[in-house]
């Protein structure tokens, strides 16, 4: 019977002296997610509500390729975990390429984007498959302008988010802003 009071004893003295302070140590909980964005999120690129429905409509449109049949949905698939679900990926004219498509869930986080490390930034990151000539295959950043330049409801987006009409930075501020 006396080892019960004693046991009591031990668990409360463990909880004031090494949890309490522990708890302490830490303050209040607050929103974690919008304490760790700010920690990733460029000056140029703060990010807002609207842009980041303009760079999730953009990540959704096949638009963005040659022949209007690919988009970064199409390899980073939401229902696959933002992957292919294949060995290498497909993309326009069904050309694959050499590499497994990695998900980009959390990619704002990482240091470096690609397996290789070659874009720094998701910014610089997003205009590489669009030009990929196996990936999305648009010739030219002003190819790409250009097509964008002629959807009206692009040219009312980005002129409500950015206040100038479609232009290649623009568009991948807002891709890497999703
Ligand atoms: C044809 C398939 C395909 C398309 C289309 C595509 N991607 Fe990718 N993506 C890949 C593959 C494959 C890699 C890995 C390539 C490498 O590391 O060289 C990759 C890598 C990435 C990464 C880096 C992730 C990491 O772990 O480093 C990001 C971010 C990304 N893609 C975003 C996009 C965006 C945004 C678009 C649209 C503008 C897009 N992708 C279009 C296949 C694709």
């Amino acid at each position: 019977m006396r080892r019960f009071p004693f046991v009591a004893r031990w668990i409360a003295t463990v909880a004031v002296v090494w949890i309490y302070p522990l708890l302490l140590a830490q303050g209040p909980p607050g929103p974690i997610s919008s304490e760790l964005t700010k920690f990733i999120t460029p000056a140029d690129n703060p990010g807002s509500d609207a842009m980041a429905r303009l760079g999730d409509q953009l990540f959704d449109d096949k638009r963005l390729s040659a022949d209007n049949t690919v988009a970064c949905n199409t390899c980073h698939e939401p229902r696959g975990g933002f992957t292919a679900r294949a060995e290498t990926a497909k993309g326009i004219r069904d050309q694959s390429g050499k590499r497994n498509t990695p998900t980009i869930i959390n990619a704002a986080f990482f240091q470096t984007q690609f397996w290789d490390g070659r874009a720094a930034t998701l910014e610089e990151q997003a205009k590489m498959p669009i030009l990929n000539p196996i990936e999305m295959g648009m010739k030219s950043p002003e190819e790409v302008v250009a097509k964008l330049r002629a959807i009206p409801e692009y040219v009312t987006a980005f002129n409500d988010v950015f206040g100038r009409p479609p232009n290649y930075d623009d568009m991948a501020r807002a891709i890497a802003g999703v």
